[in-house]
């Protein structure tokens, strides 16, 4: 075995009924005056209530910054940190998905910090400490409760990444009783992205280890073995928590072994077309997976094997066709759209997309297979 080390976030609660002592929670890492990052399509889902409620039975004063979008631009986080600043607050809770999670992030390193935005872009520029950091997930998806990364878009379309082991959490809430009104589209998304977590994590190439193949084996099980009666029937705890778990088990698994190039190549396609994170992923994964399968087969059959141990004394080629068939028919039976033309990209585009998704390098050096940029308008011509 060779080296590796891991981290995580400081505390994990995972508790159905969790968000209801939220105040308790944060009083313990010293917060008393909070800024609460979301959005309004949490709001409108009345989830914000009951996180304000739970910091009130606590005792915290909270400050709402509730504007925040999918892919957040910048002018989000800057907003967002005008109001932390002017408010004085002690500590930052992200309550939503990727985005609010992404956006709290970025607001606790920034709002003690010299260093401005554009000077942390890049793996492990920020230096220094970061305000209290509570992170709630109300998707399960992004896994970005216990990853050390923030996506930002800037200028009109491009997406940065800050990658820096602040932007770990003091504490990440698991409450799956926030995730029961997740809309089936957003629940469908979403699962596809934790689960393309979890299978980029096994292929990783440099960082994958030990303890992210586990992670990322438990959190397949647990992913596909529940994402399409949460798609169907979103109601039920169970499957839900399974959901949120798998999901934060696949975070864990790709903050310790990077994501590749399913990641690499979905990014300009949501940045460019404005399509949720985890369907660009979904459409890319099965392709990205064929360019893959020559040197990765051995690792998706494994995956394969663990979920129809059926089939075990299949060839890892075989195993490894049969595991794109599965998620190809996932696809469909969740009802995700599956190629880039039903998002509006069009053969013209191709071309901006591979050269965008080649500037993603701190993505491309953990796929499991050299990428150039005529292997992504490849992959993105069998895509559309
Ligand atoms: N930091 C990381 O490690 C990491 C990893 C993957 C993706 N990302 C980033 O995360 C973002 C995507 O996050 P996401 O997929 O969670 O989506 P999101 O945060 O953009 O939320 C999607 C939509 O779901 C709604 N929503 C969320 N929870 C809800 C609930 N419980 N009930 C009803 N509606 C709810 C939101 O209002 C929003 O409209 C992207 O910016 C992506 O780049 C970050
Ligand atoms: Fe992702």
């Amino acid at each position: 075995m060779t080296g590796f080390s891991f981290q995580t976030a400081r505390s994990i609660i995972c508790e159905p009924g969790a968000i209801k002592r939220l105040g308790t929670i944060a009083a313990e890492y010293g917060i008393s005056r909070v800024l609460v990052v979301t959005d309004k399509g949490i709001v409108s889902a009345g989830l914000l209530e009951q996180a304000l409620g739970g910091l009130e039975s606590g005792g915290i004063s909270a400050f709402v910054y509730s504007d925040v979008v999918a892919d957040p631009p910048e002018q989000v986080v800057l907003e967002a940190l005008a109001l932390a600043m002017a408010q004085g607050v002690d500590g930052v809770i992200g309550f939503g998905g990727g985005s609010s999670m992404d956006v709290a992030k970025l607001v606790s390193f920034l709002s003690i910090s010299r260093q401005s935005l554009a000077e942390i872009y890049g793996v492990g520029l920020a230096k220094g400490s970061r305000l209290p950091l509570i992170q709630v997930p109300t998707t399960a998806g992004t896994g970005s409760e216990v990853t050390p990364v923030a996506i930002v878009t800037t200028g009109a379309s491009e997406k940065k990444g800050v990658v820096a082991p602040q932007l770990l959490p003091d504490v990440a809430v698991l409450d799956a009783d926030l995730t029961l009104k997740l809309p089936p589209l957003v629940t469908a998304t979403t699962g596809l992205d934790a689960m393309v977590h979890a299978i980029e994590a096994s292929t990783s190439k440099i960082k994958k280890n030990p303890l992210s193949d586990m992670l990322a084996r438990e959190a397949m099980k647990l992913l596909f073995g529940n994402i399409r009666n949460s798609v169907s029937d979103g109601n039920n705890q169970v499957d839900r928590s399974n959901m949120l778990l798998g999901s934060m088990l696949a975070g864990q698994a790709f903050a310790n072994a990077p994501v590749g190039a399913v990641h690499a190549l979905a990014l300009p396609v949501g940045g460019h077309f404005h399509v949720a994170h985890g369907l660009a992923n979904a459409i890319l994964l099965p392709h990205v997976m064929r360019f893959n399968a020559p040197v990765a087969a051995g690792e998706y059959a494994s995956l394969a094997r663990l979920l129809w141990p059926n089939y075990e004394n299949e060839s890892d080629l075989s195993l490894s066709e049969r595991m794109i068939a599965e998620l190809e028919e996932l696809m469909r039976d969740i009802k995700l759209q599956t190629t880039l033309r039903q998002v509006g990209v069009e053969e013209k585009h191709l071309p901006v997309l591979a050269e965008d998704a080649m500037k993603q390098q701190r993505l491309l050096v953990n796929n499991p297979r050299d990428v150039s940029y005529q292997d992504a308008l490849s992959i993105y011509t069998q895509a559309l």
